[in-house]
């Protein structure tokens, strides 16, 4: 018998991944660098379908039908090389090496021109929901060659979650554009995370609202349109008490967030496309505020705050629910705009409507309001932004009042709210008709003859600001 797959790498994802195949239907090799790990999976976890136990990698080849497919749920980096180059000797034309991990989108197109060199093909593809997706049903994202996915694309189908009936696993594009969209999915998750956290310290520290009570809000809101897993989870770890010293868990935990590094990569990407991704980069970088304990510690005694003793608005409660929901909006707008500048920087024809139709199940930032971003983007005339979709250009029309009362009011506490704040200023930077902008580049002119265009005739234009100050017409350098 031969394997319809073989899985290298069994921590918790690999090792989920492999029982999700073969739970599917598919004989799925088993490998791992310590031979451990495969037998405890298959101790554990042997009937739940057919597994083929090897020890090495050209065992785990040999094991496999051809074209070979071999999944490698490593570490992403240097870890990943290691796998390829160990498995790129055994392999022969035509089989399909691909990387679950959460790998940089260079690497990836890195790895598959490679690859395509020895007439293998490398897919990336992203994966989202956590070890439990990994075994249930996650989202995938698959990059690499459209004719890798003809062989692959119907073994990740049926394991992917699904959306009244639709598999939430689509080809997105070629080379690195799986764990490009990944990315772009987590870049968004961080920036979910911060404007969740932000609704909930404005809770607290605003309206005074205990975690347990939060608990009940955010169960509330999650019965409309911020529906999401984050804000269902949001609820149930609120309401959690710590079993040792009786207070809400998040009181005994310690306030600096982690990061694995998609968040920064995300942004990183963004800086270099050109997209303002605002929403997403401040809540990396709150990220990296908490983190800064000592500082933190330092400023208790040295900075002054000079909060206003405001009331807070009535129906500040219902006001903050607004902001969450627009800032989240801009977010995920932001997010959308990013990957419509990575399809032109990087020859991919990434089709929105798809990708978002993929993150409506089985992934972290799983949503109602995907599905409706995904009929924006379906639709003949597709929005420039996701903000200009009717449906959500009236929705974030509808909250601006309160969004605007919200940041107001946090201001004057001093409660930061960092993309609550920012996404506001996106959305009336997009709105304003003249940006200070020009002033900018008056400046740049001046200082560096970096040159400007006019409003009222076509040319790039220097002014002598050292001479007579008459204009004339330069090179662009704008
Ligand atoms: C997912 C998650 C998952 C993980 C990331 C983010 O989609 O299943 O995004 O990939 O949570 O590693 O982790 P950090 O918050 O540590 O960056």
């Amino acid at each position: 018998m031969s394997a319809h797959i073989g899985v290298t790498g069994l921590a918790v994802m690999g090792a989920n991944l492999a029982r999700n195949f073969a739970r599917n239907g598919y004989t799925v090799a088993l490998h791992n660098r310590s031979a451990a790990k495969t037998d405890t999976l298959l101790e554990n976890y042997g009937d739940e379908g057919d597994f083929i136990r090897t020890e090495t990698l050209a065992e785990l080849v040999e094991a496999l039908e051809k074209p070979r497919r071999v999944l490698i749920m490593v570490k992403a980096g240097g870890p990943v090389d290691s796998v390829i180059d160990q498995l790129v000797p055994l392999l022969d034309e035509g089989d399909i090496v691909i990387d679950a991990g959460n790998s940089h989108y260079e690497d990836t197109r890195r790895r598959e021109a490679a690859l395509a060199e020895k007439g293998l093909h490398f897919v990336g593809i992203g994966v989202s929901g956590g070890e439990e997706g990994a075994l249930l049903g996650p989202s995938i994202m698959p990059g690499g060659s459209r004719e890798s996915y003809d062989s692959l694309g119907p073994m990740l189908e049926k394991i992917a979650a699904k959306y009244d009936g639709d598999p939430c696993c689509r080809w997105v594009g070629t080379d690195g554009a799986g764990h490009f969209v990944k990315m772009v999915h987590n870049g968004i998750e961080y920036a979910d995370m911060q404007v969740i956290g932000e609704a909930s310290d404005l809770l607290r520290s605003a309206a005074g609202l205990e975690p347990a009570q939060q608990a009940e809000v955010f169960t509330e809101w999650n019965k409309g349109p911020l529906s999401s897993f984050l804000i269902e989870i949001t609820a149930e770890v609120l309401a959690h008490q710590d079993a040792k010293t009786g207070k809400p868990f998040i009181d005994v935990v310690v306030d600096s967030a982690g990061q694995k590094g998609t968040g920064r990569w995300t942004v990183v990407s963004a800086l270099e496309l050109g997209s303002p991704v605002s929403g997403i980069a401040e809540s990396v970088f709150a990220r990296g505020l908490s983190s800064q304990r000592d500082q933190r510690e330092l400023a208790q005694d040295i900075l002054a705050g000079h909060e206003d003793r405001i009331q807070v608005p009535e129906g500040f409660v219902d006001d903050v629910r607004q902001a969450l929901f627009a800032s989240k909006l801009v977010s995920y707008a932001q997010g959308i705009d990013m990957l419509t500048a990575a399809a032109t920087e990087y020859g991919w024809d990434l089709k929105l409507d798809e990708i978002a139709s993929l993150w409506r199940a089985g992934c972290i930032i799983r949503a109602e309001l995907l599905d409706d971003i995904m009929k924006a983007y379906a639709d003949e005339d597709k929005p420039a932004n996701l903000l200009f979709a009717p449906a959500f250009a009236a929705a974030i029309a509808d909250a601006v009042p309160a969004w605007r009362r919200v940041v107001a009011t946090a201001v004057q506490l001093g409660i930061p709210v960092p993309v609550f704040s920012s996404s506001l200023a996106y959305y009336d930077g997009l709105r304003r008709k003249r940006l200070p902008a020009a002033l900018t580049q008056g400046l740049r002119d001046l200082f560096g003859a970096h040159t400007y265009r006019r409003i009222d005739t076509e040319g790039t234009f220097h002014t002598l600001w050292s001479g007579d100050k008459s204009e004339v017409s330069a090179v662009d350098t704008h």
